[in-house]
């Protein structure tokens, strides 16, 4: 089946940042950051990237009530998301300032979507996202089933292409898949990224009629149990990991910059054939496309299975990076490679195959 874009936005409650059409010149210029000028030379405010194993930060998640809402991807598939004014709620919780935990300051989220090398926007859902759901769920979704079972997402935020993906693990009870997840910021795997991996899996898991009583063992007050809310107990998390191991199932989590430093690590934990590598908005900035760019292509490598889906606006109104300066750069880096474009007239957007 073809994939055509054929959804209303109206139903998203997600990030939209303007779009232009114009005919403006190339944005990627002198300042533009690669792997070997990282290499040479890592400024101190870029986030250094650094392994996280899921248990990690699931132990930091314990005693967390999280409360979520569903987004209907077509009549049999649903991707929940766990709300922002949830993930505030949270952060207030833990502003004492003897907590063990992280403090994290989102004032600025009321007037700025992105604060350069600070905060890149993972907190909030951004359209393209839904619009690289929509084309797993459409034109990928046997692919993916049959022989690629290491996902990576670059710039992953809420996460919601590969919750699709792990909705398809859970749901089909698949076996032997590797999932890493990674963003720029660490609070931001902490706070939505995981817990919409585990709201999902909760979600699979009750639809299944002999897991409910399970699930509600997990919830220590059990007349607390209602519709689109659970706590993460200690009983949650052994049974959650629990489901992992059995299945072979490895979902885990790189903080920090894209980087040679970056691919290292994925290398290490994750084969290298049948890759999928999944990025959504994440060429907004002309300064790091290139840096991105050389990321995926480097963890593509030349496995024939492997496989990238870029989904991004055409262009990014006031920040630059746009889709022609990602095309171009392609044409010249990597001239024998073929890519594909599918592209959305009506809203600007697009999809990239590699
Ligand atoms: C605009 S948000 C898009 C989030 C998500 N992919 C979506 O479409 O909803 C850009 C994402 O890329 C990540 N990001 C931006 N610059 C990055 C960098 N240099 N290295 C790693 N991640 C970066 C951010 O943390 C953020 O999650």
């Amino acid at each position: 089946m073809s994939f055509q874009f054929n959804f209303d936005d109206s139903d998203l409650e997600i990030e939209e940042s303007n779009v232009i059409q114009n005919d403006q010149q190339s944005n990627i210029n002198e300042n533009t950051i690669t792997l070997s000028s990282l290499d040479a030379n890592w400024p101190s405010d870029i986030i250094m990237p650094e392994y996280i194993d899921l248990k990690q930060i699931l132990f930091t998640l314990k005693d967390v009530r999280l409360t979520y809402s569903k987004f209907k991807i077509n009549d049999e598939t649903e991707i929940i998301r766990r709300e922002l004014y949830d993930i505030r709620h949270q952060i207030m919780s833990e502003s004492d300032p003897t907590s063990t935990k992280e403090i994290v300051n989102l004032d600025f989220l009321d007037k700025d979507d992105l604060l350069r090398n600070v905060y890149e926007g993972g907190l909030t859902t951004w359209e393209c996202s839904i619009d690289l759901v929509k084309y797993l769920d459409q034109g990928f979704n046997e692919k993916i089933s049959n022989n690629i079972n290491n996902i990576v997402e670059l710039g992953c935020g809420t996460s919601l292409p590969s919750l699709y993906l792990l909705t398809q693990t859970f749901k089909k009870n698949l076996q032997n898949v590797n999932y890493m997840l990674c963003d720029y910021n660490e609070y931001v795997l902490r706070l939505v990224t995981l817990p919409n991996i585990l709201i999902n899996w909760y979600d699979q898991m009750h639809a299944q009629t002999e897991n409910i009583q399970l699930l509600n063992e997990t919830q220590e007050n059990q007349d607390n149990i209602v519709e689109n809310e659970f706590t993460i107990t200690t009983k949650f998390i052994d049974l959650f990991l629990n489901y992992l191991t059995t299945n072979n199932i490895n979902i885990n989590f790189i903080k920090g910059s894209w980087s040679n430093k970056l691919i290292q690590i994925i290398n290490e934990q994750m084969p290298s054939n049948n890759r999928l590598i999944l990025t959504s908005e994440t060429i907004y900035q002309p300064d790091t496309m290139p840096l991105l760019t050389e990321t995926m292509m480097k963890l593509r490598n030349d496995d024939i299975n492997n496989r990238i889906i870029l989904a991004t606006k055409d262009i990014y109104f006031g920040v630059g990076g746009n889709l022609i300066d990602f095309i171009n750069l392609l044409k010249s880096k990597y001239s024998n490679d073929t890519y594909e474009i599918i592209k959305n007239d009506k809203s600007n957007r697009s999809l990239v195959l590699l």
